[in-house]
């Protein structure tokens, strides 16, 4: 999310947005009320393709992501131009307009661009609030030195949008996961019939992308090991995509070499044609019968292997949810299991999921949301008993 307030730099704010667009960023952009003096908003949305957010109170907008919803929502805030009075409010806590309100309401890292005339820069007021600001955890960049608007030579000159840019993908370095690698598989496998047909099930990879994702905000260093999909790879994730069950644990395994955390998100086919047809079966007879063998478990086969990594299934039923999720845990010895439950329109080829996470002491309910938010909620369960488990055991 990109926050806008009322200082003369806000036109480089087009620009940052821009960069911020060309490297993959969904951008939304929300401006203080006064930021529309700088700066107009069809700018910011023809470079965006969002409309602009800057009411607090607008119905429309909040039917359809409110406040705290948009809080959730951005991976990371990063406000440029940030005026001192932003500054000083955002010291205090005060919610009195939109972008004030989605810091207060966030978890998500913010960096702020400080932009000011050098001598409310210098005020002792500003050099207290940016203290708060960076116990409060807000991290800044700049101001810069250099000839301001107004005339005067000093601190205070918005650092320029690429330098912010590199800071705000610094932001996502600096994760709970930083320095880890994470093994994620997701979206389905096909299983060739014959030289035209396959077996495959009805995965569309995102909740396995959603927490590729997630896990790359966390700090990871993130393998993906996707079947077949219609979704673009996030950024940063190095990807590998294949086919059949076989390719994707022929993937898995020979990447797992200092993996530390694995989630099996895909729905490998459990069996796969014994004999597959050169040409296309024709249609003589009224029945067909086609033998099938079993595929490797590769979430069996990772938990059970030399270097094994945390290992966290996913456990797709109908019915018996808890029994069958927690059956699988033991069985797989798996450090965690997501009981996800499917058929019905849900779990398979939607927008949003629900997902009861299970260990072996305890359990937790996260609740009906977009997959990009349950992923990131998941993730950071993971992260929580990933830390604990490492921790006993390096004690
Ligand atoms: O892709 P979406 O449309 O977003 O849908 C998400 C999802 C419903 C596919 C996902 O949330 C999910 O539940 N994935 C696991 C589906 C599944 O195959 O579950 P299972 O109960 O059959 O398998 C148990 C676990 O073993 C899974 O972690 C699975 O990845 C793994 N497994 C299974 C068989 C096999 N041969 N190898 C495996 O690694």
């Amino acid at each position: 999310m990109l926050g806008i307030t009322a200082g003369v730099a806000a036109y480089k704010a087009a620009e940052l947005a821009r960069l911020l667009v060309k490297q993959g960023a969904l951008v939304q952009v929300v401006m203080t009320p006064s930021a529309h003096e700088f700066i107009g908003a069809m700018t910011l949305q023809a470079i965006t393709g969002r409309p602009v957010r800057d009411q607090l109170f607008d119905a429309d907008a909040e039917a359809a992501m409110g406040h705290i919803e948009l809080a959730r929502w951005a991976d990371a805030i990063v406000i440029a131009p940030a005026t001192a009075d932003f500054m000083a409010k955002l010291a205090m806590g005060a919610a009195d307009n939109l972008l004030l309100t989605i810091c207060l309401a966030t978890q998500a890292p913010v960096l702020i661009a400080p932009a000011m005339n050098e001598k409310m820069w210098a005020h002792p007021a500003t050099q207290e609030n940016q203290t708060k600001l960076t116990a409060q955890g807000v991290k800044l960049i700049g101001p810069a030195v250099g000839e301001q608007a107004c005339g005067d030579v000093g601190p205070g000159r918005m650092v320029e949008p690429a330098e912010i840019l590199a800071a705000a993908a610094e932001l996502f370095e600096l994760g709970p996961l930083s320095g880890k690698r994470v093994m994620i598989t997701a979206g389905p496998t096909r299983e060739p019939i014959d030289a035209v047909r396959y077996l495959s099930n009805r995965s569309s990879g995102k909740m396995g992308y959603a927490l590729a994702n997630a896990a790359r905000l966390a700090g990871a260093e993130v393998l993906l090991i996707s079947g077949p999909v219609s979704l673009d790879a996030p950024k940063g994730c190095a990807l590998t995509e294949v086919t059949s069950a076989d390719e994707m644990y022929g993937a898995v395994m020979n990447q797992l070499d200092g993996v530390d955390i694995f989630i099996a998100a895909a729905a490998v086919a459990d069996y796969r044609a014994e004999y597959v047809a050169e040409k296309k079966i024709k249609k003589t007879e009224d029945t067909l019968t086609v033998n099938l063998v079993k595929n490797p478990d590769i979430l069996r086969e990772v938990a059970a292997s030399a270097q094994r990594p945390f290992c966290v299934g996913f456990a797709a039923e109908t019915n018996d949810l808890e029994q069958y999720a927690t059956d699988k845990l033991n069985d797989k010895q798996l450090d965690m299991i997501a009981a996800n439950w499917v058929g019905d329109q849900q779990g398979f080829d939607t927008e949003d999921n629900a997902l009861l996470v299970i260990w072996s002491e305890g359990q937790t309910q996260l609740p009906q949301q977009p997959k990009r938010e349950l992923a990131k909620q998941l993730m950071t369960l993971i992260e929580e008993h990933y830390h604990a488990k490492t921790t006993t055991q390096s004690s």
